[in-house]
């Protein structure tokens, strides 16, 4: 008889998953046995925002990749912004899957200024997609979850920036310590229908979001602001069997910290900050 994964029969939900470290959830939760339900907004948002954000066929490559594994995937082109649509692609969940166990709340967006010379639009943008849009997918997909009864797993994708200051982007801050303060409130009243929720922290992760012209013209202008952005420290042995110091780490670390959330080796784990940075923030 064949081995049993761990997320058989489980249904997951993945935020901002065309590209980057959402693709990556979604492929490494499919690998371990879950159903996809994959969600990108696939077009650009804002002016403020300036790298460009994930395309249509980012989506499509996701969805292949997902499919490859053996594993079934909804995917939508929907806004995280949309209360509407979000409850919408829930309601096809259900339908399609009948049950929806895991939400990983990671779409996210990231620009760069000093708190008094942003734009309106700046900063609204980043609280509304990082944090409203956060709150909108839990709107949208608590009830399910609750409605299915079947307990289950969030992971909301917060940040260092969830967790200390970080000169040069105050609103993305903003936005990831509110991300904070939703976990643990959610850890509580979620609990009571076995569901566990949990904020992801990482630090440095090698996505189009890391604008490094940007952030260099910052730290250049403003020296000081370089020690919100700690190196990282010295690790033996790195995810591509390098040693040493390395600038950033892989989606794909950030996907084994994910699985095991979503799965039930972290039983007990709810209403917990996990950082994943090497440890960078205890400088
Ligand atoms: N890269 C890092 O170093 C780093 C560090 C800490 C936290 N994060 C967080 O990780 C998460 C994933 O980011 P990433 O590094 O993979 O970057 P990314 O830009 O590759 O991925 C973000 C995804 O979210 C999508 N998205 C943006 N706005 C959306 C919206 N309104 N509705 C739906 N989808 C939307 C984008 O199209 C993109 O596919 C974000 O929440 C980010 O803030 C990243």
């Amino acid at each position: 008889m064949a081995a049993t994964k761990p997320l058989e029969g489980r249904v997951a939900f993945i935020t901002g998953a065309a590209r980057g470290q959402g693709r990556s959830h979604a492929i490494r939760l499919a690998e371990e046995g879950a159903d996809i339900v994959a969600i990108d907004v696939c077009k650009p948002i804002s002016e403020t925002i300036t790298y460009p954000l994930a395309t249509s066929d980012d989506l499509a490559e996701t969805v292949r990749a997902v499919e490859a594994t053996g594993r079934k995937v909804l995917a939508r082109e929907v806004d995280v912004r949309d209360l509407a649509a979000l409850q919408k692609v829930v309601a096809d969940t259900i339908e399609q899957f009948g049950r929806l166990d895991i939400l990983v709340a990671n779409a996210g967006v990231l620009s760069w200024g000093r708190i008094w010379e942003m734009s309106e639009e700046q900063w609204d943008t980043v609280i509304d997609v990082n944090l409203n849009g956060t709150w909108r997918t839990v709107r949208a997909v608590l009830p399910a979850m609750i409605e299915a009864g079947n307990g289950g797993s969030v992971i909301l994708v917060s940040s260092s920036a969830g967790l200390k200051a970080t000169p040069g982007n105050a609103h993305y801050a903003a936005s990831k310590h509110g991300v904070t303060a939703l976990t643990n409130a959610l850890a509580i009243e979620a609990g009571e229908y076995g569901i566990r929720v949990n904020s992801i922290h990482p630090y440095s992760i090698d996505t189009p979001m890391i604008e490094k012209d940007a952030m260099i013209e910052l730290f250049t202008k403003h020296p000081s602001f370089i020690h919100g952005f700690s190196p990282m420290p010295y690790h033996p042995v790195n995810a591509d069997g390098s040693k040493g110091l390395q600038d950033f780490m892989t989606v794909e670390e950030v996907s084994d910290v994910v699985a095991w959330l979503a799965g039930d080796g972290s039983r007990t784990i709810s209403g917990s900050q996990i950082a994943i940075d090497r440890g960078s923030l205890k400088y």
